[in-house]
């Protein structure tokens, strides 16, 4: 890996043997982006590959120009990456290039904005290339880190006052890539409440089009992510580029087709509502985004940010330790619990081989229903009369962690905590405050409300031994504003909220550094890649059906890491959806995940406790592979009627892998069919066995790793036999809503 600068074509070439960016000062001053993507030698000048002067604004490039820093009113017409309106109103800007640094490793982004690190500085090589407005004196420092193992550049922006009057930034992009044509697809993850990050994949257009977020939160409508592939682009093989922001508040992800067919990708900070003034001398830095390009298809780029986000994202003492198996009482319970009942969950939890306990909502104040005590974080005497450390200490002594839920950025009004502090919760004085779930979220963008929270929760997190903490987040925010701001700052407010969670996050997080936290917002709305920087797995989604979690996954997938995702097995009928899955082919599904269980194991039958019993033991026998393998995709629930689906998890030498085939519908006479599965060592042989049920696993076949991966592995012989008969190692398995997985192992 290297970042080389030739003073002589004053180009600088990001390349390591997976990628390669060119950068290149143009004559007028600008930075162009000469190339990015496909690895290139190093050496040579790529200047012919950058600026087509098709129209020549003021004798300079013209708008085809690919550009590190887009700016306003000097000739490029496209979305812009910086927008700063000077004392004057004028928002013209003109950076020029000032200068460049290259260092070893990966400097700190300033403040609390989450962002990628190395452990050592040979893992990337970080380029700071400084522009300068002249005329206003603003100042940019672009950074570029490319990692040594991966085709992913981190990238992020410095804006800066070094004029003499105010400025205000109106948008600051993390990032923008400019790509020399327009023959790709745009998929981006979109959705709803419990229907989280479905890929949407369409031709770009011309103009722009993409997603964003104006709700204080990233949100399950969009995701802060976005991928470009080629139309002929696979799971597994041709172009494509994905790009994740690192940031859990506002977003911009968007595409801009100009109209010499050029695209320009931006992703940032959403510049809606969004307005930063800085006095001289003050500087804004924006978050980070990740830009990963592949030629191994939508599965490389999926490959490339997995292993950046789970390893150099995700932070503390458990981003590499293994994931407790949980129970979670939430489906089980809801608000309707106490200490017995609670002790006897736990003490089947035990039983059936489970390692976490999480008691959810309702352990604090008058809270039976969502309509009261968000805010008030005293134990609810009348339902745990041990207090939590009781609880806590009980279901420990049965050999099984403890963990809890908490909200801390919301407040009921009928809450002690509201009744105090009115002003507290967000709102403009003299507008009516919209509820949702019956409350308000706090104001974070005030220090003091932060400090109180910090307290609060840090004392029940000091007062018991928890060892995981679920930090939920159920409602966007309305009325945006900050008493604490002057008018003319009021544009902040989003920025600052974000700020504020954030700081609340890192003072937990450094109090109680042994404790796992996992994010959460109405299931799956503040899904993203910032947030894994302190919880480093989060609830993916409400939706626990298992048919509905196999889009559910597969989409988040995309993006993020199987890590990074919790995944329970619920009661049936399922709560969300009525529809009545076996137990097997729930928990085949949610052991694609930080796998757990969610629903009341006293009401289970004894088989079905003694089912649980080996599920459990089957996935804590394989969890590295399922928390840490390769994860790839191999049959879409998005394509054809959507009745299979396909994916697998493999160690990262192919010595072993988890391949997983699940059919909603049975249909009779299945046809021939085989899959073709990724990551194994085409010379070795392997042990396959074929799991139906947990109980009892099919006869091992051997079959070799070249026609697993390139003749298949058999999902159904052309297999006229009754249930029960054997063919090619597999027999037909009747019924709705079945789940194969395959285990291999090397010979
Ligand atoms: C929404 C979460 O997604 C659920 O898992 C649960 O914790 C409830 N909130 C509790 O109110």
């Amino acid at each position: 890996m290297t970042i080389a600068w030739n003073p002589g074509t004053r180009e600088w070439h990001l390349g390591n043997a997976r990628a390669s960016w060119v950068l290149g000062v143009l004559d007028n001053g600008w930075v162009g982006l000469l190339h990015a993507g496909a690895p290139l030698a190093i050496g040579p000048s790529y200047r012919h590959l950058g600026p087509h002067d098709f129209t020549g604004f003021d004798n300079r490039t013209g708008e085809p120009v690919a550009l590190a820093l887009p700016s306003p009113g000097v000739g490029d017409f496209r979305v812009p990456a910086l927008v700063v309106e000077g004392p004057d109103g004028s928002t013209v800007l003109d950076p020029q290039y000032a200068g460049h640094r290259i260092t070893a490793g990966k400097p700190k982004l300033p403040g609390l904005l989450p962002a990628t690190y190395v452990e050592d500085d040979a893992e990337a090589d970080t380029l700071e290339i400084d522009l300068c407005d002249g005329p206003s004196g603003v100042t940019v420092t672009l950074a570029l880190t490319l990692f040594r193992d991966q085709p992913v550049v981190a990238r992020s922006m410095r804006v800066a006052n070094g004029g003499s009057g105010r400025v205000v930034v109106r948008t600051a992009m993390s990032a923008t890539l400019d790509l020399p044509d327009d023959d790709w697809r745009l998929v981006t993850l979109s959705g709803t409440w419990a229907r989280e990050r479905y890929p949407d994949d369409r031709a770009l257009v011309p103009g722009r089009q993409g997603v964003s977020s104006v709700r204080g939160g990233s949100g399950n409508e969009h995701n802060p992510f976005l991928a470009l592939r080629r139309p002929a682009t696979t799971e597994a093989w041709g172009e494509c580029w994905g790009i994740a922001l690192a940031w859990s508040g506002n977003f911009l992800a968007e595409a801009e087709v100009g109209h010499f067919g050029t695209t320009r990708v931006r992703v940032g900070v959403n510049p809606e509502h969004f307005a930063w003034p800085l006095e001289p001398g003050e500087s804004f830095a924006t978050p980070e985004a990740l830009l990963a390009w592949s030629d191994a298809g939508v599965g490389g780029m999926s490959d490339a940010l997995h292993g950046l986000l789970r390893h150099r994202m995700a932070r503390g003492a458990w981003r590499d330790r293994p994931r407790p198996v949980l129970l979670n009482n939430w489906e089980g319970t809801y608000f309707d619990f106490d200490h017995d009942r609670i002790v006897v969950m736990a003490r089947a939890a035990k039983a059936m081989g489970m390692e976490l306990f999480v008691l959810d909502d309702g352990w604090f104040g008058r809270r039976d229903d969502d309509n009261r005590s968000l805010g008030d974080w005293v134990v609810n005497e009348r339902k745990l009369p041990h207090g939590i450390d009781g609880l806590a200490r009980e279901v420990k002594a049965l050999g099984l962690l403890f963990g809890l839920w908490i909200e801390p950025e919301m407040v009921n009004p009928d809450s002690d905590l509201f009744r105090a502090h009115p002003d507290w919760a967000i709102g403009v004085p003299g507008r009516k405050r919209t509820l949702s779930r019956n409350q308000l979220v706090l104001d974070f963008a005030n220090p003091a409300v932060v400090d109180h929270i910090a307290d609060a929760i840090g004392e029940v997190i000091a007062s018991a031994p928890i060892d995981y903490v679920k930090w939920d987040w159920n409602r966007f925010i309305t009325e945006p504003f900050s008493p604490t701001l002057p008018p003319d700052r009021q544009g902040e407010f989003f920025h600052r909220y974000t700020l504020g969670m954030y700081d609340l996050y890192e003072r937990l997080t450094t109090r109680f550094p042994h404790v796992l936290f996992e994010s959460c917002a109405s299931g799956g709305a503040r899904f993203d890649a910032g947030i894994l920087a302190w919880a480093p797995q989060g609830w993916t989604s409400d939706d626990t059906d298992a048919v509905e979690r196999l889009r559910i996954q597969w989409g988040t997938s995309l993006a993020y890491p199987l890590s990074s995702m919790g995944a329970h097995v619920s009661a049936v009928p399922n709560h969300q959806t009525g529809r009545v899955a076996s137990l097997d082919f729930r928990a085949a599904v949610a052991m694609f995940g930080a796998f757990g269980y969610e629903l009341d194991p006293t009401a289970m039958s004894d088989g079905d406790r003694a089912a649980v019993r080996r599920q459990v033991a089957f996935y804590t026998e394989r969890r590295d592979l399922f928390q840490y393998g390769r994860f790839a995709r191999l049959r879409s629930p998005f394509e054809g009627d959507g009745n299979e689906t396909a994916w697998m998890v493999s160690a990262d030498d192919g010595s072993r892998a988890v391949v997983a085939h699940y059919r909603v519908l049975f249909r009779p006479w299945p046809v021939y069919d085989r899959l073709l599965v990724r990551g194994l060592d085409p010379a070795a042989r392997y042990a396959v066995t074929c799991w139906e049920r947990f109980d009892a696993p099919m006869p091992t076949i051997e079959r070799g790793g070249d026609e697993l991966m390139s003749v298949g592995l058999g999902i159904e012989p052309p297999d006229p036999m009754p249930d029960g008969a054997f063919a090619d190692g597999h027999r037909i398995v009747r019924g709705d809503f079945t789940a194969r997985l395959f285990d291999l192992r090397r010979l």
